[in-house]
């Protein structure tokens, strides 16, 4: 076993991570330096594949205002989001917008200069600043990358996990354990600050537009410390993932394509959003995912179609080049043919419960990103908004450590000896693991999810899915030292899907993305659920003989 320290250390290389490494560096002269961790390469993130945009609150935009987001955000939100969360990110879009513009994110402009707006779901006004056409988060994810390597104080692991929290006898977490896949060697790292930034959780699911690393890493890594966990049960199914066949990790079509008029219709070119919500194609996404969901099953079809051939072929090309390639690659002329478009699992809108500057309830434990639930996004995310939270959120989070002590010495206790030794013996798990098919296990997983916690839920099937993965995790249920990356993977699958299911089943309503046909109309107060790892086994013990 290696061991090392910094001063902090960030789990995650999406924008929320970069952004935090970047801003912390130019804050404080931290001591220890600052290390970002990631499994993959410092460039692969959930972030990278965010096309629409991100949301600019501008005063150059006449015709928005701070209110104006607020508003939409909250309507979209269900009555879950925070107030004052809310506004704080809105009042800071166009500092953040600035920003970024200054670390070289190049946001398309118009033949005057002026940045560009594009329009997407529940927004009340055109209000979206792009890159690259469809490649914003692409765009924003490259430049910071950029800064970061140039930058000295910050140091890189990559392929490497973070298996497990440090926690002393006191719960204030001191660091991290980490497995680096291509070594196979760990290492503890101790840190005086410790912030996880390590995304969503789509891989949970069958049909995802998340990538192969949205494993829900962070949310198991908190909820293994016992730490609180918010809204788990708000998943965001985008409504036009491309559908093609035999494909399940799912390439977006963004909602920005609905946005410049395209129109959701059936094979035959009828619509049939008119029958759902009055704002058509750019009601919120829940909406809009339960419509075409509905038609999907009412029609016996496996996809719904975009029909984007009133966009004239030079402009989509422009506009979304990647979309526009991805559809040509696969015999689909825009101009000509229906897009055909089924909704998958895209954000995960609870998380990690925190402040607006990522304080988690573990003392010098943080989450920032899609791994956190600040209360910006309610029961329904409002779309664009996630990539202004991840900057936002980043720059709070070195303001505030900005004033922490960073000191990392004396932090060996027996209960951190405890956790090492997890990890750096021999353990025999270990070897039942080679047996273990974790890719198949995930397959199970994954369709497990999709068949009984997806866009439509009721108890029966809640309970079913809590039986199934019991099964699952009767096969597989090392929570310590795994023997290969994927099944750690599989180990924070599986522990996450379980808070879903679980926060799934208490909520006996239906609000925004969480739909229960058996609850159908929401409660009248809305509130958060707030869970920890020992409420959930206590809760789970009660369904243990439940077929
Ligand atoms: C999209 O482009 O439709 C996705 C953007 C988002 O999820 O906010």
């Amino acid at each position: 076993m290696k061991y090392s320290k910094y001063s902090v250390i960030i789990v995650g290389s999406g924008i929320a991570g970069l952004y935090a490494a970047l801003k912390l560096s130019e804050t404080i002269n931290l001591l220890d330096g600052i290390l970002i961790i990631t499994k993959s390469e410092l460039s692969e993130s959930n972030s990278r594949y965010a096309q629409g945009g991100i949301v600019g609150v501008l005063k150059e935009n006449k015709n928005d205002s701070i209110e104006l987001h607020v508003k939409d955000t909250l309507k979209a939100g269900a009555g879950l989001c925070e107030f004052d969360t809310v506004k704080f990110i809105s009042e800071n879009s166009q500092n953040i917008i600035e920003d970024l513009i200054n670390y070289g994110v190049d946001f398309d402009k118009d033949e005057n200069d002026n940045l560009k707006l594009t329009m997407e779901g529940a927004h009340s006004i055109r209000r979206i600043l792009h890159s690259g056409g469809d490649a914003t988060g692409y765009n924003i994810e490259k430049a910071l990358v950029k800064k970061v390597k140039e930058n000295p104080n910050i140091f890189v692991y990559e392929k490497t996990l973070a298996v497990e929290l440090l926690l002393n006898k006191d719960n204030i977490c001191k660091g991290v354990i980490t497995y680096n896949q291509e070594l196979n060697e760990y290492e503890t790292i101790y840190a005086a600050s410790t912030v996880l930034a390590t995304g969503g959780v789509g891989q949970v699911y069958k049909y995802t537009t998340n990538p192969e690393v949205a494993t829900g890493d962070g949310f198991a890594l908190a909820y293994k410390a016992n730490a609180l966990m918010q809204d788990m049960e708000f998943i965001q199914f985008h409504p036009t993932a491309l559908k093609l066949p035999n494909c399940e990790n799912m390439f977006l079509i963004s909602e920005a394509v609905r946005g410049e008029g395209a129109k959701l219709v059936d094979i035959d070119g009828n619509t049939f959003m008119e029958k759902y919500d009055e704002r058509l194609e750019l009601a919120p996404r829940d909406i809009v995912t339960r419509a075409i969901f509905n038609e999907m099953q009412k029609l016996k079809y496996n996809c719904m179609y975009l029909d984007a051939t009133m966009i004239d072929k030079a402009v989509f090309q422009q506009r979304f080049p990647n979309i526009y390639k991805m559809c040509k690659d696969n015999n689909i002329d825009v101009s000509k043919d229906f897009i055909p478009v089924a909704p998958a699992a895209h954000y995960t809108m609870g998380g990690i419960r925190t402040t607006v500057e990522g304080q988690t309830s573990i003392p010098n434990l943080y989450a920032i990103g899609e791994a956190a639930s600040n209360g910006l996004h309610g029961a329904n995310r409002l779309a664009s908004n996630s990539l202004l939270e991840c900057a936002i959120c980043a720059s709070e989070l070195a303001n505030y450590l900005s004033f922490v002590n960073h000191q990392t010495s004396n932090i060996i206790d027996e209960k951190i000896i405890e956790t090492i030794k997890k990890y750096d013996e021999n353990i025999e798990t270990l070897y039942l693991d080679y047996e273990i098919d974790s890719v198949k296990l995930k397959h199970d997983l994954k369709n497990i999810m999709w068949e009984y916690v997806g866009i439509l839920r009721d108890e029966k099937n809640l309970k079913l899915a809590l039986y199934k993965i019991n099964d699952l995790e009767n096969i597989y249920s090392n929570k310590y030292k795994c023997a290969t990356a994927s099944h750690y993977e599989l180990r924070n699958l599986i522990m996450t899907a379980k808070i879903i299911v679980l926060s799934a089943i208490k909520r006996k309503e239906s609000r925004g993305a969480h739909f229960r046909v058996d609850y159908p109309t929401p409660l009248e107060t809305a509130k958060h659920s707030i869970t920890n790892m020992k409420e959930i086994l206590d809760y789970e013990k009660t369904y243990v003989n439940i077929k």
